[in-house]
């Protein structure tokens, strides 16, 4: 999205704080961001926060006869490459569905002959109430596109549908319309969804004792698995994570089963089975001790000494076996420092997996225990060359292709 001009307009929700951080990110990728806030809006999130980090003016009133004279309020739209409504409230939506133009931040919708990304917000009774349903339903006919909402705690204390999409999310759904190089959004896309999918992660290292005290591990943070985690749970997925050893808290609203060897890892993702999509992103022992030793091993001044070693079961290729419990989309990571896109290649193949997330693991890349990635997805139609992301929106990036291959099956299927 480098050099690409979004108009994003703010709406008047608890969310706002979170548009902040979408311009910063928005930023970082080479996009320029100008910012219209509604008067609620403003009531949330000052004209000045946006506008130091936009570094352009926030707008914030029709009336504003200087700007209107300078910069009005279609030279706003045509300026733009995408206009990024987020927070949509309900008050928003149901204005832009109804055409009005009472204020800058809807006389710009109404004006706007570009593309229109909305990312709801709102308290859950109201995204379900059938005025919202029916206002969704109009937008949707006229070409709007949608990111979100998540379903999870509100800050009214609720739970439900209804939450702002996080920033890395509505960031992936900007790069999807916007990227060449990323798959298209189809003008008027649905809201994604899993809700009612069951999604089953793999994540961080496994430990395998060599006595009681000591272990082999590897370097693995889990901060991907846990990452993917919190996506899936986003879209509304049913979603259980078995972990190994981190230093990550539990993501909310996933459930959490904690192992620490490969075979315990092994265990209870058979047990988490069925599900519909699997990903495996822990970095599983290859080996274990072939013989665990029930006491402490002593040094006895030995100068050399030798560890046995016995094949770990591959969990991926367990799950990956054609069979009734087989998830119907099956993705792993392959893990190299040398020979990557070769590599992850043939462990698609070797695996059985749908797809491979192939990344660099050489250590000057800082992906192992680091927050950035760069990916390359391979699938049976060729590789994908991710752009550099952070953890959160590789994961985004993910479960997005996974909602739409879901979908895609499902149509294949009816
Ligand atoms: N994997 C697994 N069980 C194992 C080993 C690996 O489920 N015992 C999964 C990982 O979660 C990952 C994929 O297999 O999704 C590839 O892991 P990687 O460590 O890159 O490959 P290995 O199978 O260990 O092969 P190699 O060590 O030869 O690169």
């Amino acid at each position: 999205m480098n050099g690409k001009r979004i108009l994003l307009i703010v709406g008047g929700g608890i969310a706002a704080y979170k548009s902040l951080e979408l311009v910063r990110r928005l930023k970082e990728r080479g996009a320029s961001v100008r910012a219209i806030l509604t008067k609620g809006g403003a009531e949330f999130v000052t004209p000045l926060s946006l506008s130091v980090l936009t570094e352009e003016k926030a707008f914030t009133d029709l009336f504003d006869l200087k700007d209107e004279a300078e910069i009005g309020h279609i030279r706003l739209s045509r300026e733009a490459d995408l206009i990024v409504v987020a927070p949509a409230t309900a008050d928003l939506l149901a204005k832009m569905a109804h055409g009005l133009a009472d204020d800058l931040a809807t006389a710009v919708l109404l004006a706007t002959n570009k593309q229109v990304l909305a990312a709801p917000a709102m308290n859950v009774r109201m995204w379900q109430h059938p005025a919202t349903r029916r206002n969704l339903a109009t937008l949707q006919a006229d070409g709007t596109l949608f990111a979100g909402p998540d379903e999870g705690e509100m800050a009214c204390g609720e739970y439900g549908p209804g939450r702002m999409a996080e920033p890395p999310a509505i960031l992936e759904a900007i790069a999807r319309l916007l990227d060449a190089e990323a798959a298209p959004l189809a003008r008027g896309t649905p809201l994604r969804s899993l809700a009612g999918r069951r999604v089953l992660i793999t994540s961080g290292p496994t430990q395998e004792p060599i006595d009681p005290v000591r272990y082999i591990a590897n370097r693995s943070s889990g901060k991907q698995g846990h990452a993917l985690a919190k996506a899936a749970a986003a879209l509304g997925a049913e979603v259980t994570l078995v972990s190994g050893p981190v230093a990550l808290p539990d993501p909310q609203g996933v459930t959490v089963v904690k192992v620490e060897t490969a075979h315990e890892m092994l265990a209870a993702t058979l047990a988490a089975l069925p599900a519909d999509i699997a990903i495996c992103a822990a970095a599983v022992a290859d080996w274990r001790a072939a013989d665990e030793a029930p006491q402490k091993l002593k040094k006895q001044n030995q100068v050399e000494a030798e560890l046995k070693l016995t094949l770990n079961p591959d969990i991926l290729a367990t799950i990956a076996k054609p069979g009734p419990k087989r998830p119907r989309l099956v993705v792993g990571f392959a893990a190299e420092t040398e020979n990557l896109v070769e590599n992850a290649t043939a462990k698609r193949r070797s695996k059985g997996a749908d797809w491979i997330v192939a990344n660099d693991v050489w250590p000057g890349t800082g992906a192992m225990g680091g927050d950035t990635t760069q990916v390359h997805l391979v699938t049976a139609a060729g590789v994908e060359d991710w752009p550099p992301l952070s953890k959160d929106e590789t994961a985004a990036r993910l479960l997005a292709r996974a909602a739409d291959a879901l979908s895609a099956l499902r149509s294949a299927a009816e």
